[in-house]
């Protein structure tokens, strides 16, 4: 019997970038260094036009993975089927290696908060979830990859610590995590608790792709800006997440103050090196 594309194991892809315009051009004058992208969905979801010509050119030469942020799996709203369908309609001409999107909500009645906002982890809130994941996997025919936000406000009544409530929403919707290792790094100063203990709690066969990012700082919080180098505590916290789930597909995430194409380069090499002792340790 055929596998359907949704059970089908996900590859490992190496280490990748996200795709951002001012990249383009570098990208496909020398596209040996990077070995996969990751685009932001919403900029591709108008049919015909610039982008999707662009993206057909990276598509041809890249592994391509969708990343969402408009989602709001968490949210009370009902799902946007409109953003849905146009999502599988990217996803059907695009065949990225998998889509993702954030375990939070965006908005409610209407109103884009324009912003990742953290769940209470409740158990409603996690049935709530579970139940939109499932559905979402039904529409896009795979499973989906949810990642990690960072946060600076809790909820009182959760029940749970972030960390069990995505482990249980990846293993009750069955679904697949995008773990950001910088998110981890804020919330865990934020809200401290241990980033040990986070990734201790997290199912290693459910973790597919990590996020590696910069962050800035505030006067007593951190705060998850995407818009500097990785820090050497983040560095850390990869090689810990590396010896916990061996080895996932790596990527650097620069959504402000993007730098030449040479500067990010030079993080995927230093995530490589990190990366290449535990592969050797393992094999
Ligand atoms: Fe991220």
């Amino acid at each position: 019997m055929m596998t359907s594309i949704r059970h089908r194991p996900l590859p490992y892809l190496g280490f990748g970038l996200g795709l951002r315009v001012d990249h383009y051009e570098a990208l496909l004058d020398d596209p040996g260094q990077v070995e996969w992208l990751e685009i932001v969905s919403e900029n591709y979801l108008v049919p015909g036009g610039r982008p999707l010509r662009w993206l057909e050119r990276f598509r041809e030469r890249f592994p391509l993975v969708m990343h969402g942020v408009s989602m709001s799996i968490g949210g009370t709203d009902p799902l946007d089927e409109t953003y849905l369908n146009q999502l599988a309609s990217l996803a059907r001409r695009i065949e990225p290696m998998w889509v993702s999107d954030h375990l939070c909500w965006t908005g409610v009645q209407g109103i884009n908060l324009h912003d990742l906002m953290p769940l209470p982890y409740t158990e409603e809130a996690l049935a709530h979830v579970v139940e939109r994941v499932r559905r979402v996997q039904d529409k896009l025919g795979r499973r989906i990859l949810l990642e990690n936000v960072s946060s600076y406000i809790s909820f009182a009544d959760s029940q749970l610590t972030e960390w069990e409530f995505l482990a249980a929403v990846a293993e009750n919707a069955d679904c697949l995590i995008l773990l950001d290792i910088n998110n981890i790094y804020v919330s865990a100063h934020n809200h401290r608790f241990s980033a040990l203990d986070y990734l201790d709690g997290i199912p290693a066969a459910r973790v597919q792709q990590f996020h590696l990012a910069g962050h800035e700082h505030g006067d007593h919080l951190l705060i998850d800006t995407h818009d500097s180098p990785v820090i050497e505590p983040v560095w850390n916290l990869y090689v810990e997440a590396l010896r916990r789930y061996g080895a996932v597909s790596t990527m650097i995430e620069r959504d402000d103050h993007v730098p030449p194409l040479a500067e990010l380069r030079a993080e995927l090499n230093k995530a490589r090196a990190l990366a290449m002792p535990l592969r050797q340790e393992a094999a």
